[in-house]
């Protein structure tokens, strides 16, 4: 018996192999991911807050919309000073959010619709409650060097250094019980763990390794370039950053150029030896390839070695935030063209690259680029080659709501000033997910919800958009059902301005049918003449996908030299067969 389940398994294994090496590609390299923000996506217990119970509820909605892995936001114990970016217990679910049962039956859900789940993990920090911070503020021999403390510059009460932290203010925060300083780049309730201890290291890969063990299939890493700083000198302090010219608020996060605490060679390798705990279990486990999307806002030369160092291998998905941080709404074609390339030519040969539209830290399309743009660039984000990243919402056109001083609850909001916050805070990208028409956007069955609803949900929801032919969700569920064609998966991709206004995605395989992605920006008629922009393509051309900007239809035939894009239409034409 013991010697066919051997066999079988060999078998199976042999299988496994075969038809990834015929596919060319492990699992996650044209998936499509969602981040899920776990307290607004949708709420099972009435509280207001969402919670695990109701992704799981939700799940069969991400099968509909052709979702392959799903990253959640942190839903770990967390007294909620960053809502969850704020850990007390890295393998304990918060009870707002359910109980290890609930999230175990969430994967055992998943797995059986085939969506992988996808942890946050946040290295750099943790919460002050964490039962680590609170033994290491009592000098505890375990863990009193698990956090980076200093007595005070000269021994003085005065902070050591003159680092900000991203959430204004010193970086340095006064702890009585330990009468020392401890540093914390975000909240004063974030103290930074120390790397440089590695029983700090080996704890976090602990973290990874028991989530892994539960049946997750990677972790979307948290703020990388926070990880280190720089090293210490002989007496044990830090060197001050460099003044910003161009900002003059001292507490302002951009009045200092990080360059001592951002961005450390050191945090590459942890970035390595997380991924080579990873490879670890893969080996083990025998399973699909567990993967690591690392947030990371920097210079792209740094970013690419996220990817790995030519020997080693890092993250496979480090977050490319080209589009999300640069392309605005005066952005031409040939500003779209150049933010692609400059991924696609500086990505290190055989890897494989990402597109993130969207994330619980940024304006939403609709805010940053027009409610007449969400549809253009779910088409891009879609067609692009790689893995796409979309933030829950985007797929029905949610919009930013705007939210007052007073009822601002993001801590990044909160610690400026009522002149100041509505450019930091990330409470109008949080709002509840709306699902329909009905009480509460169908998001709580409570009378309250922890942010407001969206004053359009009536119109933007779930329910309404799937009666509604080019509605923005069929839109995406027809780019899905595109993005599984074999040139779309493999294909390779020629991308380019065709004019100020109009950006060109050439889609190819040999053997396969030819894609033409167009997307008109801005409200001119544009003329095309496609055989001139890309050549080698069949004389007519179909219409596989439009929006309702289009006055085509789908499955109109065209002539390749003679297109008419309406203003902001973005299309979808295929070669003919
Ligand atoms: C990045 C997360 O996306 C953000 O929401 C959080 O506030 C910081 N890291 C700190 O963990
Ligand atoms: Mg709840």
């Amino acid at each position: 018996m013991r010697i066919l389940i051997k066999f079988l398994t060999l078998f199976t294994l042999i299988l496994a192999v075969t038809s990834a090496v015929a596919a060319g590609t492990a699992w996650w390299e044209s998936a499509s991911f969602y981040q899920i923000y776990p307290r607004s996506f949708k709420d099972s217990d009435g509280d207001g807050i969402g919670d695990v119970k109701g992704i799981t509820q939700q799940l069969a909605y991400l099968k509909e919309i052709g979702i392959h892995a799903t990253w959640l936001s942190p839903i770990f114990t967390s007294p909620m000073a960053d809502f969850g970016y704020d850990v007390a217990n890295f393998t304990e679910i918060d009870p707002m959010f359910g109980t290890l049962e609930d999230f175990e039956e969430l994967l055992a859900k998943a797995k059986e619709l085939g969506i992988k789940i996808i942890l946050d993990f946040v290295p750099n920090h943790t919460s002050d409650e964490c039962e680590w911070f609170i033994k290491s503020a009592q000098n505890d021999t375990e863990y009193k060097d698990f956090y980076v403390w200093h007595p005070g510059k000269n021994n003085s009460r005065e902070p050591p250094t003159n680092w900000i932290s991203v959430f204004r203010g010193s970086t340095w925060t006064w702890h009585e019980g330990r009468q020392a300083y401890y540093l914390h780049q975000f909240h004063s309730k974030q103290p930074d763990l120390n790397y440089n201890n590695p029983k700090v290291r080996e704890a976090m890969k602990n973290v990874l390794r028991y989530w892994i063990r539960k049946g997750v299939a990677g972790f979307r890493v948290d703020a990388v370039p926070h990880v280190y700083e720089i090293a210490a000198d002989a007496n044990g302090d830090w060197p001050d950053e460099p003044r910003n010219p161009d900002v003059n608020d001292p507490e302002d996060y951009e009045y200092l150029q990080h360059i001592y605490t951002t961005h450390q060679p050191a945090t590459l390798d942890v970035v390595y030896e997380f991924r080579q705990v990873l490879k670890e279990l893969d080996e083990e486990l025998g399973d699909d390839e567990h993967i690591l999307l690392t947030e990371a806002y920097g210079p792209l030369s740094v970013l690419m070695q996220y990817y790995g160092n030519g020997t080693v291998d890092g993250s496979q998905i480090p977050f490319n935030f080209e589009l999300i941080s640069n392309v605005n709404n005066e952005s031409t074609a040939y500003d779209y063209a150049r933010f692609i390339h400059n991924w696609l030519d500086q990505m290190p040969k055989g890897r494989v690259a990402n597109w993130v539209m969207g994330n619980h830290d940024q304006t939403r399309i609709a805010a940053r680029l027009g409610k007449d743009r969400i549809d253009l660039i779910n088409v891009l984000l879609k067609t692009l080659p790689g893995v796409s990243v979309t933030y829950q919402g985007e797929e029905i056109g949610m919009s930013d709501v705007w939210i007052s001083w007073e009822e601002t609850v993001d801590p990044q909001g909160c610690q400026s000033n009522p002149q100041e916050y509505e450019r930091l805070t990330r409470d109008p990208v949080r709002t509840p997910f709306q699902w329909n028409d009905g009480h509460k956007a169908g998001f709580t069955e409570g009378q309250t919800t922890w942010l407001p609803i969206a004053s359009d949900y009536t119109l933007v929801n779930v329910k309404r958009q799937r009666g509604i032919a080019n509605s923005h969700l069929n839109v995406y569920k027809q780019l899905q059902i595109l993005r599984d064609s074999k040139t779309l998966r493999e294909g390779e991709a020629d991308i380019k301005a065709i004019s100020e206004d109009v950006l060109g995605v050439k889609r190819f395989l040999a053997g396969e049918r030819t894609y033409i992605v167009l997307l008109n920006l801005n409200n001119n008629l544009e003329a095309i003449n496609l055989n001139a922009a890309f050549g080698d393509l069949t004389p007519l051309l179909e219409y596989v996908l439009v929006t309702d900007r289009s006055a085509r239809r789908k499955g109109d035939i065209i002539h390749a030299d003679s297109i008419v894009l309406l203003p902001k239409e973005a299309v979808v034409l295929g070669t003919l067969i």
